[in-house]
């Protein structure tokens, strides 16, 4: 440069060209940072309206937890709406998801969606405590019910999407079957990600995670072949391992019927944070 004069024209010309770079950059962070976190108090001009559209979208998932509790009590107040404690298919089902377990002791077991409790009785044999919720009160009153006092089992009413997986964890073993195609059909593909993120991060080093979810042979959109496999395949994206897996076969109603039962394992050198 040969003039101070020179060197503040050539500054300001570099400074016009990286400020809308920062300008851009700065505003992609905080969208990034808001979206995640729709409960942070926002800042900037813009605060009254993003509050009202961030508190719109917590409306809209309270008014989706509803429906599913709605759904779902309605279900279990006509009885036992998939016949767990009368079919032969769902006996068989329940045993081979019971031999894959074998082997192991678990000192914490969650069971998301349990129903009526039936697998959760098969379950008390090889755990020390286990919790298990289901969004509908009929449901969970059936599963205490059939369950008789059990001081090992702590049945719960709560919808896995706004439980606190974490609060009474890590789980040695969590138990998800026949329940994610539902969290798939009412919530977010992002929401039903998180959870298995969460669920990794509040799974033990070395815990295990089983789901069995039907994939053939059903007349159902929510148990499509190529969806249940991109449920199992969300699972090892977040970072559990499979440890084993089988293809259940058996008959029900009349129905040839083909379930996905799949093993993962948290694998015992990972650390909560590098699925982040
Ligand atoms: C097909 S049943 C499976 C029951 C049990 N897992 C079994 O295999 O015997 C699905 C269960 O998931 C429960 N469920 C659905 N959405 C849920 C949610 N968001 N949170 C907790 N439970 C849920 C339903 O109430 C229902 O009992």
């Amino acid at each position: 440069m040969e003039s101070a004069c020179e060197w503040f024209q050539w500054l300001s010309i570099r400074l016009k060209c990286i400020v809308p770079h920062l300008r851009f950059l700065k505003n992609a962070l905080k969208t990034e940072r808001e979206s995640y976190l729709p409960k942070r108090t926002l800042d900037g001009q813009a605060e009254g309206q993003q509050r009202l559209r961030l508190e719109a979208l917590v409306t809209e998932r309270e008014l989706v937890s509803q429906k599913a509790e709605a759904f779902f009590e309605d279900l279990w107040k006509q009885g036992d709406p998939w016949a767990f404690e009368t079919s032969d298919f769902e006996r068989d089902k329940y045993a081979r998801q019971l031999a894959i377990l074998q082997g192991h002791r678990y000192e914490r077991v969650l069971e998301i969606g349990c129903g009526n409790g039936c697998f959760t009785r098969l379950i008390t044999g090889i755990a020390d405590r286990v919790v298990a919720l289901d969004i509908s009160p009929t449901a969970i009153a059936q599963a205490r019910q059939a369950a008789a006092r059990s001081e090992a089992t702590d049945f719960r009413i709560a919808n896995i999407m706004d439980y606190d997986l974490r609060a009474e964890g890590p789980w040695d073993l969590v138990i998800m079957s026949e329940t994610i195609c539902y969290l798939g059909w009412l919530y977010s593909l992002f929401d039903v990600a998180w959870l298995a993120c969460q669920l990794l991060s509040a799974t033990s080093a070395g815990g295990r995670l089983l789901m069995a979810n039907t994939c053939g042979g059903v007349e159902d959109y929510l148990l499509r072949p190529w969806i249940i496999r991109t449920y199992r395949d969300l699972f090892l994206n977040v970072n559990y391992g499979l440890e084993a897996e089988e293809i259940f076969y058996g008959t029900k109603n009349g129905v040839d019927i083909e379930v996905l039962i799949s093993l993962f394992v948290k694998p015992s050198n990972e650390d909560a944070g590098t699925n982040k």
